[in-house]
């Protein structure tokens, strides 16, 4: 729950942390690599801008993809199998989630071998035949960094929980316990505590997600090295990019202190305010990211607004752009679900556009696998307006000044799972939040079971719909998680054989981007911000200038365009509208879901 009262009382755990982070922003890194001077030199609003701002990023969660050899689980060779699928939908770069060697604990964010593809997915002349395919293409790959916590079967934990004096003791932070327990209050994401004691030395590790996923000490050099090393190996086989795993957490508080008690619902605030933070992503920079063309994109979880410019200021030589989770996040506290209304979404899409300013660049995402369907969430799933609805929400993304990353199967508007109970759901968040919970009686089950029916991960994870054979067309065989039973209704096949089709309105609203600069670097405005009813904007380039108007409501809206604007032109519609606009109209009645381009 990111309100300004909770912001306010967190303000003085954070202030240290920000005092550093100002000091840093006034002395930008002035190094003498070109690449990155390059982009510091390359304002938002030039079409001269590095490949990065243009892309458009369609996510792969390669479990639930494509399923080629019948063991239920999608593979490396069920992505390069597609690759003329997303081509033809238009999107040009793909973030992989996580494919190294894993015990699976969290679904491959737990990673036992960074150098080694998980067995369930294939081996690396897999992977190397989906980088060829992609290179064929034209095609760029972005893999996931996830460095702040490696899997407790990597071979560093494994011999750092054998003594107090192994050499590789200080990859991982170890503490005594506190009066029997453990050494701070931290809690886990995943739930209980983030410490576990082991028992060979009786000290506990750190563990901001599970138990098996130990955090990683960054003040040990020998750490930063081997992830340095670990990002060459994966850049030098030819990936274009990393999607940073949780990285402000990297850098810990001096001294662990004990969360102040009105930390504990919300604890990411301080996990990713650490005092070295920025000085390890320079670090990075200058070694590793700066000696390549590279996209780097930080999900940053725990970082506020006003702290966004320090992560991608091109002049910092940081990242280039981070995730906001304001927007996905609008209308959820952790597990619950509130209510959101349409002022508080545009106002939250004007902050981060402001954020991005002249040096800076931002994403633009409704969903990943960590959060519900898109067209559930914010549009509208009932069978009557789920595609108008889905369409009208890849026209907001798509129009956004921001790099764009399309989850998989929001394309096609697959919805969120009809969950019953807790056996339905797979995720290791859900078992904690459970015992964290409802077993303790806080919370009762039906309640808890309500709210994540809507909030829950695994809403995303459901495996993709390919066709209306058996299990959507993902896997002739057991597929690992439920496929949504809709998928008769929603799969790829009949919507790239159908022109109206959710496919087909990505695609032509890609090929529009593409070739209106103004869509991509073009300032934003909202025109209307207090409007319940309607989001309409501008975004413009030079003397090119573009309405976007969309109706989010069931209802027919008659709209009088403010500021005295007038349409030339319509440029693209979701397939709502119902009259064609004549050169000069001042007003427009919008059909229920109605998203429409205009030229001004
Ligand atoms: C964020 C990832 O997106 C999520 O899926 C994962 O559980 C946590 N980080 C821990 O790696
Ligand atoms: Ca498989």
């Amino acid at each position: 729950m990111q309100t300004a009262s909770f912001r306010r009382t967190l303000s003085s755990v954070m202030l240290g942390a920000l005092a550093i982070c100002q000091t840093a922003m006034g002395t930008p890194n002035t190094g003498s690599d070109t690449a990155r001077e390059d982009v510091a030199k390359t304002p938002a609003a030039r079409p001269d801008a590095p490949w990065w701002k243009e892309a458009v990023v369609y996510q792969v969660y390669p479990r639930s993809f494509n399923d080629t050899n019948g063991d239920g689980i999608g593979d490396l060779n069920g992505i390069t199998a597609k690759l003329d699928y997303l081509k033809a939908l238009g999107v040009d770069t793909i973030w992989l989630s996580p494919h190294f060697d894993s015990p699976n604990a969290d679904n491959g964010y737990d990673i036992r071998d960074y150098r080694k593809v998980m067995s369930e997915f294939g081996d690396m002349d897999d992977f190397e035949r989906l980088l060829a395919g992609m290179n064929k293409r034209g095609m760029r790959l972005i893999i996931d960094l996830v460095v702040n916590h490696s899997s407790d079967e990597h071979r560093w934990f494994v011999e750092s929980r054998r003594s107090k004096d192994n050499p590789y003791r200080d990859y991982y932070t170890w503490r005594d316990g506190k009066d029997g327990a453990a050494p701070n209050n931290y809690p886990s994401f995943f739930g209980g505590s983030a410490w576990k004691k082991d028992e060979a030395t009786g000290q506990y590790y750190l563990h901001y997600f599970a138990g098996k996923q130990p955090d990683l000490n960054w003040e040990n050099p020998e750490v930063r090295a081997e992830v340095h090393d670990i990002m060459r190996f994966w850049l030098d086989k030819g990936v274009s990019g990393f999607r940073m795993d949780v990285i402000p957490f990297i850098s810990k508080q001096d001294g662990l202190p004990d969360l102040p008690a009105q930390a504990l619902a919300h604890p990411e605030f301080v996990y990713a305010n650490g005092p070295r933070i920025h000085e390890y992503l320079q670090e990075m920079n200058r070694e590793v990211l700066s000696r390549y063309d590279t996209m780097t994109v930080g999900e940053a979880f725990g970082i506020t607004f006003e702290q966004a410019p320090l992560f991608t200021d091109a002049r910092r030589h940081e990242l280039n752009m981070i995730f906001h989770f304001d927007l996905v996040r609008l209308d959820r506290d952790g597990w619950r679900k509130k209510d959101w209304t349409l002022p508080e979404l545009k106002a939250t899409y004007a902050r981060i556009d402001r954020t991005g300013g002249d040096h800076g660049w931002n994403t633009s995402f409704l969903g990943n696998h960590d959060n519900p369907r898109a067209v559930s969430h914010f549009g509208d799933d009932s069978p009557e307006w789920r595609a108008a609805s889905a369409k009208a929400l890849a026209t907001m993304m798509l129009t956004q000044r921001a790099t764009p990353f399309l989850y998989q199967g929001d394309e096609l508007g697959m919805t969120n799972y009809p969950f019953r109970g807790l056996e339905d759901y797979d995720d290791v968040e859900v078992k904690g939040q459970w015992r964290d919970f409802v077993e303790s009686g806080k919370v009762s089950a039906d309640e808890y079971l309500a709210h994540l029916r809507q909030t829950s991960r695994d809403n995303a994870r459901t495996p993709m719909q390919w066709s209306d054979a058996p299990n959507g067309g993902f896997t002739t065989g057991k597929p690992w998680l439920a496929v949504n039973p809709n998928y008769p209704q929603v799969n790829a096949a009949s919507q790239v054989d159908d022109p109206g089709s959710i496919y087909h309105h990505y695609r032509r609203l890609l090929e529009v981007r593409r070739q209106t600069p103004a869509l991509i670097h073009g300032q934003f405005r909202d025109l209307d911000p207090a409007n319940p009813k309607v989001f309409a904007y501008t975004r413009t380039l030079d003397d090119k200038r573009y309405l976007v108007l969309i109706n989010f409501t069931r209802e027919t809206v008659a709209y009088d365009l403010p500021e005295g604007l007038k349409i030339a032109a319509t440029l693209l519609d979701n397939g709502a509208a119902q009259e064609s606009m004549q050169p000069g109209a001042a007003s427009v009645t919008l059909q229920p879901w109605q998203a429409t381009i205009y030229r001004l």
